[in-house]
């Protein structure tokens, strides 16, 4: 890729040139997604896509196309997450929608999806039994929708304390998984005992919750700690208070024969084992794919296959 065809004030005039500028403008930010990044930008102001960016890429730049990627380029300097500038990040098979307002999906979350999906399939009832699945901070609904559609007669109840998430949660859910999903506001499972929700009522149960330090937060790079909504991220003093009081819930809300998974940061997995196991869980620890603990997942240890 050459930058020949910018004009004499660097100005790109093709949209390869327009990828190539970008890619050096972003160095500094993206490090090596700089490439990356700036194809996805450049497919979002010009309406190409992959396939017609790598085939048309002498076509020409229109000036407002222009001023469209170089609007995404100041907000992503500024250290703004592409996902939020983009509106939406690739998760599992999906495109899910991302605003501030939601924590972006990341790719080591596929991880509990592939847990849940490995316990489907050694389990008798199969991909067409109507499960019964519960999100416990869904943010933006990436977990349930990505479960959803696999299994087709799956339902879900995803739950956010953050109205704007779940706004957010309830667009994913409505265009990937129309009719199966309700999301509810509340303080984790709350809503549930509050509405007499019995004990055992779910067959899946998954939970991605805030597991920063808080100390740690500010500590983070800045599309993280300045971008992301402070709830999807702090997890008290130590990591840990989400998992304290999300262990008895899914304990209690998990079917006999049902299958939990929770995902956990750096170095908690013992810890977050140990807070299962007090409530009668038997618990496992499943690594992503770049070999580090991500999720714990758990089933009743009197449940058929334990
Ligand atoms: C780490 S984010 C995970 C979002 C999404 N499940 C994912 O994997 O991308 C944690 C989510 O938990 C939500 N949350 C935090 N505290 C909560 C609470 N007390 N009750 C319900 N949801 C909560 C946050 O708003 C946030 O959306």
């Amino acid at each position: 890729m050459t930058t020949g065809d910018g004009d004499a004030r660097g100005i790109a005039r093709t949209a390869d040139s327009l990828r190539c500028r970008l890619t050096m403008a972003l160095r500094p930010v993206a490090g090596d997604d700089a490439g990356l990044e700036a194809r996805m930008i450049t497919e979002a102001a010009t309406g190409l896509d992959r396939a017609a960016l790598r085939l048309q890429g002498a076509t020409a730049v229109r000036p407002a196309q222009l001023m469209v990627a170089e609007t995404m380029l100041a907000r992503r300097l500024a250290r703004e997450p592409l996902s939020q500038i983009l509106g939406s990040r690739g998760f599992w098979t999906l495109d899910i929608d991302v605003t501030a307002d939601v924590l972006t999906p990341r790719p080591d979350t596929e991880t509990l999806i592939d847990a849940m999906l490995d316990f489907v399939d050694a389990d008798g009832r199969g991909h067409g039994y109507p499960w019964r699945v519960l999100d416990l901070g869904t943010g933006s609904g990436c977990l349930p929708a990505a479960l959803l559609s696999e299994l087709p007669e799956a339902r879900a109840i995803a739950i956010d304390r953050s109205p704007a998430a779940a706004r957010i949660a309830r667009r994913n859910l409505d265009r990937i998984a129309p009719g199966r999903a309700l999301v509810v506001v509340s303080d984790w499972a709350s809503c549930l005992a509050a509405t007499g929700c019995e004990a055992g009522a779910f067959d899946l149960i998954l939970s991605n919750p805030p597991y920063i330090p808080s100390g740690e937060i500010r500590t983070l790079d800045p599309e993280v700690a300045r971008h992301e909504p402070h709830l999807a991220l702090d997890g008290g003093d130590d990591g840990l208070a989400a998992y304290r009081v999300l262990a008895p819930g899914i304990a209690r809300l998990l079917r006999p024969d049902g299958f939990a998974c929770i995902e956990i940061g750096l170095g908690q997995a013992l810890d977050v084992e140990r807070l299962l196991a007090d409530q009668g869980l038997m618990t496992s620890v499943r690594n992503d794919l770049g070999h580090i603990a991500r999720c714990v997942t758990a089933r009743h240890a009197m449940s058929p296959a334990a």
